[in-house]
């Protein structure tokens, strides 16, 4: 503790120093946007068909209509709850579910970039992770107890579900392109 202040006085003089090279102005202001792949535990990918995400298996020249995932973590929530906001086409659709007794799921025209000033609001855009044996949940910040699914079957929307069972897959593939 003693050591702090000395510690804090020299930050700020290096900041000082530095800036014009962005190095401690910047990062609180910018939000960085990872792109994901992400599939289903059967090895379903997202596509997008009639302006909605379906996941299905997409084989040869179909393998090129998989939609990438573009996600930036929420600090307007718990971060050991690891809030995410998703998004598809350069993060300027997004994936959203408005509180509701029985939650659907929708794509968005919204500003990934921007969508996290908006504070507590972007509930309805923001998905808590959780991660087990390799495979991750998406469960609904503003539907508590919901979490991502996808149908057993191939080639049917992406949308919420309370609980795995045989016809839905709550658990993901997720990881950096
Ligand atoms: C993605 O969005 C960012 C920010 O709006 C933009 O600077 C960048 O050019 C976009 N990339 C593509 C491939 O459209």
């Amino acid at each position: 503790m003693a050591c702090q202040p000395a510690l804090t006085l020299a930050l700020l003089f290096l900041c000082a120093e530095a800036e014009g090279f962005a190095l401690c102005n910047a990062p609180a202001l910018q939000t960085k946007v990872f792109q994901y792949r992400i599939w289903d535990v059967n090895q379903k990918s997202l596509y997008l068909r009639n302006d909605q995400l379906v996941a299905g298996h997409l084989q040869g020249a179909n393998a090129a209509l998989e939609e990438r995932v573009f996600w930036v973590p929420n600090r307007a929530f718990e971060p050991a709850r690891l809030p995410v906001i998703l998004g598809i086409q350069n993060g300027t659709r997004c994936l959203a579910s408005p509180p509701a007794s029985q939650p659907t799921l929708q794509l968005q025209d919204a500003d990934i970039r921007e969508l996290p000033r908006a504070g507590v609001a972007s509930a309805a855009f923001t998905f808590f992770r959780s991660y087990k044996d390799g495979l991750w949940r998406f469960e609904s910040a503003a539907n508590p107890g919901w979490f991502l699914c996808t149908s057993a079957r191939g080639h049917q929307p992406l949308g919420l579900s309370r609980h795995p069972d045989a016809t839905h897959l709550l658990d993901f593939y997720f990881q950096l392109c």
